[in-house]
Parts: structure tokens; C-alpha cells; sequence
């Protein structure tokens, strides 16, 4: 079995449901705390063991390159700053040289052709796809417990989590089969099903393992839903020759792609921080009380 070394992070997509704020600035570099949304997502990889990072980015997107590259003129005004320690941990999220690859998608066609676009930088291996607007809270990173569940079963894994059953229609929702291992077998897969026909409430978060397999059906892949090339449907067809394994996440999602999941996520993750928490706890508190009056 091929060990999962190489992770996609498709970033070209447009970002409407954040303009104005995503018409100079790409989604994945607004900042959740202090961090691009970018790098909490690079982050989870770093932590599950992959050693590739490849970005399929798009036009105006070249500042996510900037961000993981090294900047000399910084780096060196922090070390004659005395700033040793801000340094080191630009350094540490630092990825080393050739460890990252960045490809284009012209034009926006839908995350199927995105992920197709990855296709001679993943090569004939399996892969790690992590959409890079939702970002998770847990203890243990999503993909990591992906990545475990994966040694166990090989072939394809979908990390899912439950959502409001009258939400379904908003995501793509997969039917569950028998438990398997740390996870369960994947019975089916829908994009956005029509109100009332969702097989189950659990929805797609975001983070794949994938065969590479993927690829020659994404090739031939016809427009779907919302005329894009669809990922759901290029799985759909995948599922009929290779086994889908569930993983069911039980941290906290975050769409940050959506200006309310964006928010969410900034207080969720200031929350969690020691030096912020008591003062944002009391200040989150006095704000809610005077907006009831509003
Ligand atoms: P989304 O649909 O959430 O992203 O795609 P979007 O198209 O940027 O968002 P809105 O709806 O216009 O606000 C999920 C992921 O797939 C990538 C996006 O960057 C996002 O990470 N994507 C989507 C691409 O890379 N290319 C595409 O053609 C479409």
C-alpha cells in the first residue's frame, strides 16, 4: 500500500460569497486570529505526515506563494531587532525548499477541474485533498485520524460530519453503510440534494484521501451541478470500482469561505487561546447583552 505523502489544496476559486472583502485579497490569506486561513489548513497536513504541498491556484492568488516563501528582508530585520522569537516561529511554518508545488487553474471550472489540474504533480499515488476554506477545531487534526483510518482500509476516505438534517440540500451528503475499522463504508454520495431526498445528515467537510485513479474520470468529466466539473461526480464513478470509506469527524468545522463561518471561527479560535480568552470572554459577554437592545 502507498503511503499518503502529497496533499492539494485547490485555491482558485472566486470567493463570491466574500465580496467585496476577496476582490484584491484571496480568501485563503484572510486571517483567522493571526493566521492566513491558508495555514491552518497546511498546518493539519503538516501534522498527518505529508511532505508535498501542492496549491492549484488561480489569478490574483500569487500572495499565497509569497506567504510560504522565505522573506529575506523580514527575516533579517527580526534577527537585528533581537526578535529571535518571532523569527523562529516564521521559520518554523516555513516549508523547506521543493516541498511545495504550485500549478494553475486558468479558469474556474469547478473543484473536479481544479483537482485535475494536480494531476502530474500527485502522479500515480494516493493523495490527501483539503479544501482550504474549512478549517477545523480538535484536539487531533481531521486528516491525521484520516490518514490512520486510511493504513487500515487503503482505497478512498471522505471525512463527514452531522448536519441539520433540514441543511442537507446545502452540501454534498453521503449514505452510510456498516461501521468499518475507525470509520464506515460509504454507500452513496450526493451534491446538494434536492430538499427531503438526502440519504443521511452527514455532509462532506472538506478533507479526502484519494486514488489516483480520480484523475481519468475527471478527464472526461462532464459539466454538473451549477455547470462546474464536480469532484462529487467524478467520486460517484469512482465508488462503482473502488471502495469509499467515511470518517466521521467530531471536532468543529469552520466554512470560512462564508463571512458567518469566518467570524465563527476567528472568536472559536481566540477562544482557545490563553492570552486572549479572558478578556474576549467578558468583552464577547458585554456585547451580546447591549445588542439585545438594538
Ligand atoms: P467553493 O465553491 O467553496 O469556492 O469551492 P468558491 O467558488 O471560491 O466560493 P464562492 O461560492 O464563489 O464564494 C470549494 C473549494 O474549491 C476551490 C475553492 O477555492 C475552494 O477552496 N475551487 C472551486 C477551485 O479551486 N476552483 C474552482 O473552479 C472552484
Amino acid at each position: 500500500m502507498k503511503r499518503v505523502r502529497k496533499a492539494v489544496f485547490p485555491v482558485a476559486g472566486l470567493g463570491t460569497r466574500f465580496l467585496p472583502a476577496t476582490k484584491a485579497v484571496p480568501k485563503e490569506m484572510l486571517t483567522v486570529v493571526d493566521r492566513p486561513v491558508i495555514q491552518y489548513v497546511v498546518d493539519e497536513a503538516k501534522e498527518a505526515g505529508i511532505e508535498h504541498f501542492i496549491f492549484v491556484t488561480g489569478r490574483n492568488k500569487t500572495v499565497i506563494e509569497d506567504h510560504f516563501d522565505v522573506q529575506f528582508e523580514l527575516y533579517n530585520t527580526l534577527a537585528q531587532r533581537g526578535k529571535d522569537d518571532q523569527l523562529a516561529k516564521l521559520q518554523q511554518l516555513q516549508p523547506t525548499p521543493g516541498q511545495t508545488s504550485y500549478t494553475r487553474q486558468q479558469v474556474p471550472l469547478g473543484l473536479g477541474h481544479a483537482v485535475w489540474c494536480a494531476r502530474d504533480l500527485v502522479g500515480d499515488e494516493p493523495f490527501a485533498l483539503l479544501l482550504p476554506d474549512m478549517i477545523m477545531q480538535s484536539d487531533r487534526g481531521c486528516l491525521k485520524d484520516m490518514v490512520e483510518l486510511y493504513a487500515r482500509t487503503a482505497n478512498n476516505i471522505i471525512a463527514v460530519q452531522e448536519c441539520d438534517p433540514a441543511e442537507a440540500h446545502k452540501y454534498g451528503i453521503v449514505g452510510k453503510g456498516r461501521d468499518a475499522h475507525t470509520g464506515f463504508e460509504i454507500t452513496g454520495m450526493v451534491e446538494k440534494p434536492k430538499q427531503g431526498t438526502a440519504p443521511s445528515n452527514l455532509y462532506i467537510n472538506g478533507r479526502y484521501i484519494l486514488q489516483p485513479e480520480i484523475f481519468s474520470i475527471l478527464e472526461k468529466q462532464e459539466r454538473g451541478a451549477g455547470n462546474e466539473i464536480q469532484l462529487t461526480d467524478a467520486m460517484l464513478k469512482l465508488a462503482d470500482s473502488q471502495a469509499f470509506y467515511g470518517y466521521h469527524f467530531k471536532g468543529r468545522t469552520f466554512d470560512c469561505g462564508s463571512p458567518e463561518g469566518f467570524v465563527e471561527a476567528n472568536v472559536a479560535f481566540a477562544l482557545w487561546r490563553s492570552d486572549m480568552r479572558p478578556r474576549l470572554a467578558d468583552t464577547i459577554e458585554q456585547l451580546v447583552e447591549e445588542s439585545k437592545s438594538r
